[in-house]
């Protein structure tokens, strides 16, 4: 199976990299593209900070289910709503449902149970996928922005870990299911998105490991984003302190775009720093240029 075929196939791509590298920007551009090939796709955000709707030009999705175009959705999630709605569904009383969510021993769980928030967020995206957290539209995958804080691996780890610390009840037997949707090969992939300086590279090249040594698999796929342009040959300016810059910062790009050559296995793709604002536009322009690689310059999928 191609690259592209691969990525389409897939009922959870998780979007990961450090702080700033642009997994919102690789998320929605993402999303897009599969949605334009007919994959119904839901992208979804799990930060409070809510901007994926500004990038895809939609009002904020205020926590719902949102339609972009057509078989493209969007989702801003917060993790305790998954954890409330799973007391809803346990507990069929409302005003007892309504006691157990507004008690201090509930709130202290939510809030402080190791890898609660983040098995919260996988066994949406198992539910989404599966039809049972919303029955229409039938999502064909979640596209997930995730977090910039911890280190992206855990969001993967934890589901296994929190199944193993709570060994019974409906959490339990959410942990556990989307323990296994993680783990399973043909199910879910991993994005890393990273810029070409050295510290996201280095924490890429971690991720990478971390994923061989939990799963035994490799991410489906590396973006190394914003990168400067090589500097036009007859650009004078010597003492143009701009011009040094742009020379650097290239150089920096060059550097370790050269490790990422010697040190990274699988498939990678490069996009340039564009000159346009955060928005739309830019998410059109990385789509095309993503799409370019990833499917050739004929774009058929
Ligand atoms: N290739 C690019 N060319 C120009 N601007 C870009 C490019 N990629 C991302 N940006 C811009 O860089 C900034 C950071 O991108 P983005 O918000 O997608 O990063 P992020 O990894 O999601 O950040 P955070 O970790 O804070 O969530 C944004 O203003 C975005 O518009
Ligand atoms: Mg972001």
């Amino acid at each position: 199976m191609d690259l592209y075929q691969r990525l389409k196939s897939r009922r959870l791509l998780v979007v990961t990299g450090k702080g700033g590298v642009g997994k919102s920007a690789m998320t929605a551009a993402l999303g897009r593209s599969l949605a334009a090939r007919g994959r119904r796709t839901l992208v979804l955000e799990v930060d409070p900070r809510e901007n994926l709707h500004q990038l895809l030009d939609v009002p904020p999705s205020g926590g719902e289910v949102t339609r972009v175009a057509a078989d493209l959705y969007l989702q801003n999630l917060k993790p305790k709503a998954v954890v409330d709605w799973l007391v809803d569904e346990k507990v069929p009383i409302p005003m007892l449902a309504r006691r157990v969510k507004e008690s201090p021993v509930y709130q202290r769980f939510v809030e402080g149970a190791p890898g609660l928030q983040e098995m919260a967020i996988i066994g949406h995206c198992l539910r989404v996928v599966s039809g049972q957290a919303f029955s229409r539209p039938r999502i064909d995958t979640v596209i997930l922005d995730a977090p910039a804080t911890g280190h992206g691996i855990y969001l993967l780890t934890a589901p296994r870990l929190f199944a193993e610390a709570i060994t019974d009840g409906p959490f339990h037997h959410l942990a556990q299911q989307g323990a296994d949707f993680v783990a399973d090969p043909d199910d879910a992939g991993l994005v890393i998105v990273t810029l070409a300086e050295e510290m996201p590279v280095q924490e890429a090249l971690e991720l990478r490991q971390a994923l061989a040594e939990r799963f035994g698999r490799q991410p489906d796929l590396l973006i190394t984003n914003g990168l400067y342009p090589p500097l036009p040959p007859d650009a004078a300016g010597a003492g143009d302190p701009l011009l040094e810059l742009w020379r650097r910062r290239r150089r920096i790009n060059e550097d370790e775009l050269a490790r990422l050559e010697r040190d990274w296995q699988g498939p990678k793709v490069e996009l340039p720093l564009l000159p346009i604002d955060r928005g739309p536009a830019l998410i059109g322009a990385l789509q095309e240029r993503l799409e370019a690689v990833l499917l050739g310059p004929r774009g058929a999928a």
